[in-house]
């Protein structure tokens, strides 16, 4: 057994926050996300679960200067998006055709900032995909063998795994489907589900012998346990079911399928009757990562720049994840990865556990879906997501209820952020013009706010490089509470009667603090942050911009402020104790 490769085994640092100096880094963070399935739109539970985290550390990582790219599309060969195609009869590629535009303009609305939101259905994927099954074979990972899988003896046909379903061979679960067992996790094959029945047609499916590539996965166990073993600052939960899924031991697994919608199958694999199958959908769509960091290349017109976040050692990946994924992200793709040696493997993969809406009642006006758009009509984006960090199930399963976020956003983000901005900036038009003032000389109680701010945008990038969002949104926070504390403290409406100079030197140190915060705050309030900076006479996009606080400059005209926030009132019928 070869340890893996040099590339692949980089020491795993989260990497020093490069807090201060604007400007770009050389440091390269790819943010890959997990694909869609492309039969509909997401819930709140798939934001909260990748999207929104995926962003937030996105969006730090380019204000500080790194080279973030973000990476998904569809996901369209899995077996929801056949399902949905035969029931409306149309083919499954018109399917993807239909809702990637949907998902692009669901992404604009929410600002989740991809580089790049493509599908698994390109030529691109296709060829990337042969060059990763090219290098297992190469490096003795792949081969051919005959095989059982589940056949329909009243459809006539294999069936795909998720059309399996029977009771689970680990836990005993009655309702197991082929591919994976949502009561313990594990991942499944369909041939060992007990009591097995077809999805098609409910006949008992037999096992016939067909001719399928294998990743052997068991030679593969020792350098996927070295790198897991090699990683640091995983979640507890993602490197222990890995490590234990791993040490259970790997067996070889068929990545090929007998069926027609899916990534066809390169003919000098060794595949007999390579035509008549697919590549399996869980063994492709991770592949889509790489081919869509190259199409993006490919894109920009700099077709070898994807080499940066893949080939260079020192660059990191965090791939966002919810939990039911974690296997074939923290362990299978791994393994694919070894037959490419050139190509980094994963520095972590800060999976989140589930949004459950157990306590809620189904609520009448936002559906009992829970469709992210529908929260849009009563949300504002950044209140949503606000109220979304607030309760990331980073550690645990979090219960959500919509009286919970409008808790959120009402009394935290309007109360503590959105009106201390809107006394500041108003006091300012007040007293000065609408100019910010030129102040005295800073007492003491002055520079302890400025320091403040300082030591907590330090403290939060701390925890946003360690994917710990919703701990760093609460030092964000803690910092607005500071501000409010500190005005309440200088009473600028009374000094304004008294002492100009004060009052100035108040509220010019009250704008510097309020510029600090809102980059604190521009990773999760995207919308808002643009368009403080902007009033504050500074880039709206923060990009490279640095994660510091900015200077305000005295003589700066501020636009005259309308509220950054509004207050979100659900329908009656909505309103939870
Ligand atoms: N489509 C899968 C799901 O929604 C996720 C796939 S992530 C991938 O669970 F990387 F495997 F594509
Ligand atoms: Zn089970």
């Amino acid at each position: 057994m070869e340890p893996f490769s040099a590339a692949n085994s980089a020491t795993v640092t989260a990497g020093a926050p490069r807090v201060g100096a604007p400007g770009t880094t050389d440091r390269h963070v790819l943010v890959a996300v997990a694909w869609p399935y492309a039969n509909g739109l997401s819930h709140l539970g798939h934001i909260a679960g990748c999207y929104l985290p995926a962003d937030i550390f996105a969006r730090y990582h380019r204000i500080v200067g790194n080279r973030a790219l973000m990476v998904s599309g569809t996901d369209a060969h899995g077996t929801p998006i056949t399902v949905l195609a035969d029931q409306e009869g149309v083919s499954p590629a018109e399917i993807v055709e239909r809702f990637n535009p949907r998902f692009q303009e669901q992404w604009e609305r929410l600002g989740v900032s991809f580089d790049l939101f493509t599908t698994t259905m390109t030529d691109n994927h296709r060829e990337v995909t042969g060059d990763i099954f090219r290098g297992l074979k190469e490096h003795g990972y792949l081969e051919a063998r005959t095989t059982d899988q589940m056949y329909d003896p009243e459809a006539g046909r294999f069936l795909p795994d998720r059309y399996v379903e029977g009771t689970c061979p680990f836990c005993s679960a009655a309702d197991a489907r082929g591919d994976q067992c949502d009561s313990c996790g594990k991942t499944l094959d369909p041939v060992d589900l007990i009591d097995p029945r077809s999805k098609l047609t409910g006949a008992t499916p037999e096992a016939r012998p067909t001719e399928h590539l294998f990743i052997l996965l068991s030679e593969l166990q020792d350098e996927v346990l070295a790198y897991l073993e090699s990683r640091e600052g995983w979640r507890n939960h993602v490197i222990n079911w890995a490590l234990g899924f791993v040490k259970d031991g790997l067996h070889d697994r068929a990545v090929t399928r007998d069926i027609s919608w899916g990534v066809p199958v390169p003919d000098d694999l060794g595949l007999a009757d390579a035509d008549s199958k697919r590549v399996y959908v869980w063994f492709e769509a991770v592949i889509g990562y790489l081919s869509a960091a190259k199409e993006w290349a490919q894109r920009t017109g700099d077709p070898e720049a994807w080499r940066a976040w893949w080939e260079d050692p020192t660059a990191d990946s965090f791939y966002f994840i919810g939990k039911d994924n974690i296997p074939f992200h923290a362990v299978y793709w791994p393994a694919q990865l070894m037959g490419s040696p050139s190509l980094n493997l994963p520095t972590n993969v800060p999976a989140n556990q589930y949004v459950t809406f157990k306590g809620a009642k189904a609520s009448k006006s936002l559906g009992v879906g829970r469709a992210v758009l529908d929260y849009l009509e009563v949300f504002g984006a950044d209140e949503l997501r606000y109220g979304l960090t607030t309760n990331l199930p980073e550690y645990n399963d979090v219960d959500l209820t919509d009286g919970e976020l409008v808790r959120r956003v009402n009394d935290e983000l309007v109360a503590t952020w959105g009106n201390l901005v809107n006394r500041v900036l108003a006091m300012t038009q007040k007293n000065f013009d609408g100019e910010v003032p030129a102040p005295g000389p800073l007492d003491e109680q002055d520079e302890a706010l400025l320091a403040t701010v300082d030591a907590r945008l330090a403290a939060e990038a701390d925890l946003l490089e360690q994917v710990e969002l919703r701990r760093a949104l609460k030092e964000a926070m803690a910092g607005a509470q500071a501000a409010n504390v500190y005005l309440n403290a200088r009473e600028p409406w009374q000094t304004a009667k008294t002492d100009r100079e004060r009052t100035a030197t108040t509220l010019w140190t009250a704008l510097q603090a309020i510029a600090g915060l809102n980059v604190a705050l521009a990773p999760f309030l995207p919308f808002s942050a643009a368009k403080l900076h902007g009033w504050l006479g500074l880039e709206p996009t923060m990009a490279g911009a640095g994660w510091q606080r900015p200077e305000v400059t005295a003589g700066t005209e501020l636009a005259s402020p309308t509220p950054l926030f509004a207050k979100v009132e659900l329908p009656e019928d909505d309103a939870e104790a």
